[in-house]
């Protein structure tokens, strides 16, 4: 009897002792160490089934105030989730299966891709979209300022053949695509915010999987476009010290004086250059894009920068971030060939008087060859006295 109320007593005492100590509350505990998630205290606290503050959990589920209306709601495991799991699946500790068919269908969580929208979203279109209307409003304050650049004395009527018919052929393919492939770009890019509150989402959205059709399909012209203009012109856009003396002399423009070029002077060989180097930058982060995973090649590119340069450029990337690079990469060497481009167009067209028929119909003015290209000129016409076509 007395041993029995001995036990009784102890029984009492450690179920009052267990069930205070449970009721316990757990003391805030500093998690900066491990970046917001369980400590070794949380851990021993779990052991020994000591409550535990589970805020780390919570609030990495969501909104913390509804965690526990949840779980009651659903029942003791029902609202639960299993963070440790999704966070060793996130920062990719655990290795998963699926039976989902494909590259990289094993990356589950991908983390890169809030900073990779809100990069698209912000930076991209205020700095890419402000470029475009700082360089238009650029080339309108030159037209005022300067105004049309004229042929001296006008044209003489006299013509001279400045590119063949294959030439203008790959000029046009490559500038049609261009601009087709810009502007779909920028409807991609920019409709969510500035198109669907004009024409609503059901346009917007036949518009946009139009634009998607047409960039993914033209962006092949550009390349033929690109290719075909680099071999027929690339011989003439040799750098020489020709260009400095032009450059010196800021082309002639402000001081009407006419300084000496070949076929192509520094102004255009800048354009023929930027239009290569960049174009061919944009097909690859295009292609990349075009055939989601199969051509990564930014982890390879920074390995090549850090060893160059020594920089700390990560270089092991998930196939996500690949395509994340290569997404933003497209868009900025996209913008950097607009701006160029809209400054060729205003010079080939509006901004010059007899310019646009080298393009147009392949004959331009004797006057204006001589003016803007007098060396050319004066080894077309050697070629001409020996009998030989231009
Ligand atoms: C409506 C649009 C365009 C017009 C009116 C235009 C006009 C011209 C003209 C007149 C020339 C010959 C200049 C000369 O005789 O020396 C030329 C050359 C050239 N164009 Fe265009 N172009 C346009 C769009 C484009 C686009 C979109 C690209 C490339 C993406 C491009 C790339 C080139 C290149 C690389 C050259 C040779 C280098 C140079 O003259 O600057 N063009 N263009």
């Amino acid at each position: 009897m007395k041993s029995k109320l001995y036990s009784a007593a102890v029984f009492a005492l450690a179920t009052l002792l267990f069930t205070s100590v449970w009721a316990q509350e757990a003391p805030a505990v500093d998690r900066t160490a491990t970046g917001g998630a369980q400590t070794l205290n949380d851990i021993m606290r779990r052991q020994e089934q000591l409550k535990i503050d589970d805020s780390f959990r919570s609030e990495n589920l969501g909104n913390p105030a509804n965690a526990a209306p949840i779980s009651g709601q659903l029942g003791t495991l029902g609202g639960r989730s299993d963070p440790d799991i999704y966070r060793a699946i996130r920062y990719n500790e655990i290795d998963p299966s699926t039976q989902v068919r494909g590259p990289a269908t094993g990356v589950l969580i991908q983390d890169g891709g809030m900073p990779w929208y809100k990069l698209r979203e912000g930076p991209v279109i205020t700095y890419g979209g402000g470029a475009l209307l700082a360089i238009i409003a650029l080339l309108a304050v030159f037209y005022f300022v300067r105004g049309r650049i004229m042929i001296d004395g006008g044209p003489v009527g006299t013509k001279i053949e400045r590119f063949k018919a294959i030439e203008r052929f790959g000029h046009w393919l490559l500038a049609g695509s261009f601009i087709t492939l810009g502007l779909t770009g920028l409807i991609t890019l920019m409709g969510r915010s500035f198109l669907i509150p004009v024409m609503g989402p059901e346009v917007f959205a036949t518009l946009a999987a139009g634009s998607k059709w047409l960039h993914n399909n033209i962006a092949w012209a550009f390349m033929l476009g690109l290719v075909l203009t680099f071999f027929m012109w690339v011989a003439h856009n040799i750098p020489s010290k020709l260009d400095w003396q032009w450059l010196k002399e800021g082309g002639g423009i402000f001081t009407k004086a006419h300084p000496h070029a070949k076929k192509f002077n520094a102004g255009q060989k800048i354009v023929f250059w930027t239009v290569m180097v960049l174009g061919v930058s944009v097909s690859l982060s295009g292609l990349s894009l075009l055939f989601p995973f199969e051509m990564p090649m930014f982890a390879k590119t920074f390995g090549i920068i850090n060893s160059v340069l020594g920089t700390g450029l990560p270089t092991v990337l998930t196939p996500h971030e690949e395509m994340q690079y290569a997404n933003i990469w497209h868009s900025i060497m996209a913008f950097v060939m607009m701006v160029a481009i809209i400054a060729h167009i205003y010079i080939g067209s509006v901004g010059m008087e007899g310019a646009f028929d080298a393009m147009g119909n392949g004959q331009v003015d004797l006057e204006w060859a001589r003016q803007h290209h007098d060396l050319w000129v004066a080894e077309v016409e050697a070629k001409q006295g020996k009998g030989d076509s231009p």
